[in-house]
């Protein structure tokens, strides 16, 4: 998604925006801008595509200046080409304005304009406001933009600056994050940490309806509504710039993917009470009689952290007894749900910025409901907004296709499900059980990870396949819709996850010769009912590549290709079986020639509804 960065202090800005927005290319942007202030004038250099192209042409028209602003577009109104990239002059050239989000009124607001004599010079809604804020500018800039933006309707992060007021940025947040970095006689706007981490871990994160004016001098936040000056926290970032850089892997989400090991680690360390046969939760900001008191839990999240609340749904259900409703968030608005104040709502996402999950969880708050999120990304939006959470101390994941995340949101709710079934009716016997089978999980994921290689070869044998079908039962299912999201993803191959029963309801149809067929199929309690999944597929002549956890007779000679992962309880097998899928997708990918880092069209944090 959009990416934005901001430098003022006394350094040459350029290199400081273009080493931002590389560090932001993870997002997925189709074009990008820098605009500086060059001593008379603001200048503003881009184009469309890669940043290394706007590099170029930076090496033949440099722009010089202390005081910069920087964007990577993703495209939402109108193409992704250099007239629509940002930043978006004011048509006297003197303001710049740079922009996450959608403005809704932009057509009125440009017909307005028009009739004002304004002529546009591209498709986007960010330039209405370039020539708003140019409307409104009476010598202040903070002045100007707080008057443009009481005229617009919608979601924006903006950075703008000005050729008078000069060496000041100032941004603004309603729905799409932005934070001020904190540097020595130097500040940075940025839309994500990890652009500004090489040179400050001390930021302030804007919330919605706020503004920060900064210039060499310091920064101010200001509540837009009120126009008064706010006092706001000053956070610290644990990251470090290692985990943010590829670290001699081809690739982020290879190396995310062997950084599982730690990462699953990482998710239980020091939340594990053995003895006790529970977890420690310090972050849900609940008692034991209230966390007993709800009726109900709804999860509710997008894409890859949807599968995990599937998973969730089921870890909740069997082990704690309490019902649990899995919501795509981009639906739970919009479809009045049974949700209030005796309801629990647990919202994942890794980044903690998903427009469609933040919208969800807010609603579940005006409904009465406790909200819970379980995110990644400390300090951000939704885990700010929560009642209280579960951060799965990942670290940053940079690859677009989350696979880390995944594996440390199931070890979340799972201890979620372990302090929750305790204080119900969950034995102590098992619930020590199940810790035994988690802390044998990080050095099992390595176990997988020594034999990638055998993977690549099966990628090989399959990279030429048009579709895939993936097929588990029970906890397996969701991993199975993991694998077929993780390979579409990356290596635009058409795949499709199913409950493995499901398939003889209509897309056994589907299976010929040149299908492959994933199944998901250790030594679990259905793993019977599975064996006669395969039986059928093999009847029609389909390819299966199986995930299995042991010697199996009754699937001799129906396997075309097996992949053995350890044992372990059923609670815990998606866990382990989605590292080989992984594999596979990235490894299809690859060889295929695409660019895994960042896929066509896909974004990692989806700001936009
Ligand atoms: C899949 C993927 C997306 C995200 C989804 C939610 O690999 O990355 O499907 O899982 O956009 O993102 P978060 O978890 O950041 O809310």
């Amino acid at each position: 998604m959009c990416g934005i960065v901001g430098y003022v202090g006394p350094r040459v800005a350029t290199p400081l925006l273009i080493e931002g927005l590389k560090r932001l290319e993870y997002r997925g942007y189709d074009s990008a801008g820098v605009a500086v202030m060059n001593g008379s004038g603001v200048e503003t250099v881009k184009e469309a595509g890669k940043i290394a192209r706007l590099e170029a042409l930076l090496a033949t028209t440099p722009v010089h200046g202390t005081t910069g602003i920087a964007h990577t577009r993703w495209a939402t109104h109108g193409p992704p080409n250099q007239k629509n990239a940002h930043p978006h002059m004011s048509q006297d050239g003197n303001i710049a304005v740079v922009h996450n989000g959608i403005i809704e009124n932009a057509n009125s607001l440009k017909r307005m304009l028009e009739k004002r004599g304004y002529k546009f010079m591209s498709d986007t809604d960010t330039e209405v406001l370039a020539h708003l804020i140019q409307e409104t500018f009476d010598g202040n800039l903070e002045d100007a933009v707080i008057e443009a933006l009481n005229q617009v309707e919608g979601t924006y992060g903006i950075a703008v600056i000005s050729a008078i007021d000069t060496h000041k940025i100032v941004a603004a947040r309603k729905g799409s994050p932005l934070l001020v970095g904190l540097g020595e006689n130097e500040y940075f706007i940025a839309s994500d940490v990890s652009a500004i981490l090489a040179h400050t871990r001390q930021v302030v994160y804007l919330d919605d309806g706020e503004m920060a004016v900064v210039d060499r001098n310091g920064y101010r936040i200001i509540d837009l509504n009120a126009e008064e000056v706010l006092h706001k926290k000053v956070a610290r970032i644990d990251w470090d710039l290692a985990q943010i850089e590829r670290g001699g892997f081809a690739h982020f989400m290879l190396k995310e993917i062997f950084e599982q090991p730690h990462t699953v680690e990482n998710t239980m360390r020091g939340r594990l009470l053995l003895d006790e046969g529970t977890s420690k939760l310090g972050g849900l900001n609940l008692t034991d009689e209230e966390l007993l008191a709800f009726d109900n839990i709804v999860i509710t999240a997008c894409g890859t952290s949807w599968h995990s609340a599937l998973i969730g749904e089921g870890l909740i259900e069997e082990l704690a007894r309490v019902p649990v409703e899995v919501e795509y968030a981009s639906e739970f608005r919009y479809r009045n749900p049974i949700v209030d104040e005796k309801t629990l709502c647990i919202v994942i996402s890794q980044s903690g910025e998903t427009a469609d999950t933040l919208a969800a969880m807010r609603e579940a708050k005006r409904r009465g409901a406790r909200t819970l999120g379980i995110v990644n990304v400390v300090g951000s939006t939704i885990a700010r907004e929560a009642d209280g959470g579960i951060y799965i101390h990942a670290g940053p994941e940079i690859g677009v296709a989350s696979t880390k995340a995944f594996t440390s949101q199931v070890i979340a709710l799972l201890l979620f499900t372990l302090k929750l079934a305790r204080l119900r009716d969950l034995s102590l016997l098992r619930g020590r059980e199940i810790i035994t089978g988690m802390i044998e999980l990080p050095q099992q994921i390595q176990q997988i990870l020594d034999r990638a290689e055998e993977i690549e070869n099966l990628a090989e044998e399959f990279k030429r396949a048009s579709n895939f079908l993936y097929l588990g039962r029970g906890y397996n299912f969701p991993a199975a819709l993991e694998g077929a999201l993780k390979l579409k993803e990356i290596s635009y191959i058409h795949a499709e996850g199913y409950p493995a029963a499901e398939m003889k309801h209509g897309p056994i149809a589907l299976i010929d010769e040149m299908m492959p067929v994933v199944f998901i199929a250790p030594h679990d309690s259905v793993f019977d009912k599975i064996t006669s999944n395969v039986h059928e597929v093999k009847a029609r002549k389909g390819r299966v590549i199986a995930i299995t956890s042991r010697d199996e007779p009754a699937l001799e000679g129906m396997l075309d290709y097996e992949f053995r992962i350890p044992e372990t309880m059923d609670i815990l097998m998606p866990v382990l079986a989605s590292v080989p899928l992984q594999l596979l997708a990235y490894y299809v990918a690859v060889k295929l020639g695409s660019n895994v880092d960042q896929p066509r069209n896909l974004a990692k944090s989806v700001t936009v509804e």
